[in-house]
């Protein structure tokens, strides 16, 4: 049985899901998507900006695999020019199905400027109870964000997908502690980036070493990407990642099944992250240069 987390709606996410965002960006997804499945993935996270749902939705026909075996995500284009509802249901057409599992807005960036969030919200609030999406979230969200949609939300956002590792910890932090409070789950994005986007910096030996622990207490070999996956299951952090690899997808999904990392060794990660910060998506949804 594989691991899922519970959702403030009664429903349940798989922990790791395949994006088709990032490299699969604009590009027919369909083959990679087909291989996830095959490797075990249940959860695929897809998009409108990405360009790629009719393909996103060949793969899942491909691979035979039952609607209720797998958790479908979209999210909604940054700047819409149609109803919400109408931009969902074309995403459907394209996923040729007749619900998602999971719909998000994928930046509060456009509905702020135009003074919209909270309407957009009951828009996607109107989606969740016309069963279209069976669970409604947020992504890319600060905590100020989520408290202006929250002043008037009868539906709490089931998730919060954001850039999560350690080395955006420093200011990511807040947003999980804020998150949890209202029970909101947070996917993780970019959760391998101290390895490949900024390597060479102070979380290398903890992980190293962590892995090396794992490893001769697993009896076989444990990688660093694991430990970062491991970290974010005991937080109860949905990873949401990619892989051209099925070979990286199986060692990816078998995390779960991995013994837990010490509260030392969480903290260390914590605090080591927090020494750097490297941000990679979104610098403006946060501000930064
Ligand atoms: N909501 C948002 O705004 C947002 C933003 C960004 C992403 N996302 C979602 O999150 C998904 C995953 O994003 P991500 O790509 O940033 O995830 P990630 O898990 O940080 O990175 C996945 C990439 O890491 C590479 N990789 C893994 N281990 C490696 C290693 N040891 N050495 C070198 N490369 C390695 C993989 O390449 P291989 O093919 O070689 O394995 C793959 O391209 C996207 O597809 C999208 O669905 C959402």
């Amino acid at each position: 049985m594989s691991l899922k987390f519970a959702l403030n709606d009664g429903t349940r996410i798989p922990w790791l899901g395949f994006g088709t965002g990032t490299a699969l960006y604009s590009r027919d997804a369909a083959a990679s998507v087909k291989a996830a499945i095959e490797a075990g993935v249940s959860h695929l996270d897809g998009a409108q900006m990405y360009g790629n749902e009719d393909s996103l939705g060949q793969g899942i026909k491909d691979s035979r695999i039952a609607r209720d075996k797998v958790y479908i995500t979209t999210k909604l284009v940054e700047s819409p020019a149609d109803t919400i509802k109408n931009t969902l249901k074309t995403s459907l057409k394209k996923l040729g199905v007749d619900y998602v599992d999971l719909f998000l807005i994928h930046t509060p960036v456009t509905a702020l400027k135009e003074g919209k969030l909270k309407q957009w919200w009951k828009e996607m609030e109107e989606i969740k109870k016309e069963g279209l999406s069976k669970s409604i979230g947020v992504s890319n969200f600060t905590v100020e964000n989520l408290q202006l949609v929250l002043e008037e939300a009868t539906v709490i956002p089931a998730v919060n997908q954001i850039e999560l590792h350690p080395y955006v910890w420093d200011t990511a932090s807040h947003i999980y502690d804020f998150c949890k409070e209202k029970g909101i789950v947070i996917e993780s994005f970019g959760a391998l980036s101290p390895i490949f986007r900024a390597s060479g910096g102070p979380i290398d030996p903890v992980l190293a070493s962590a892995a090396e622990r794992l490893t001769k207490e697993s009896g076989s070999p444990v990688s660093p990407g694991q430990v970062l996956f491991k970290w974010l299951i005991q937080k109860g952090v949905v990873a949401v990642t990619t892989s051209s690899k099925v070979s990286r997808i199986k060692e990816s999904l078998a995390t779960a099944s991995l013994p837990d990392l010490t509260s030392e060794e969480i903290s260390a990660i914590e605090t080591e992250g927090s020494k750097w910060h490297k941000r990679f998506f979104g610098k403006r949804i946060y501000n930064e240069a």
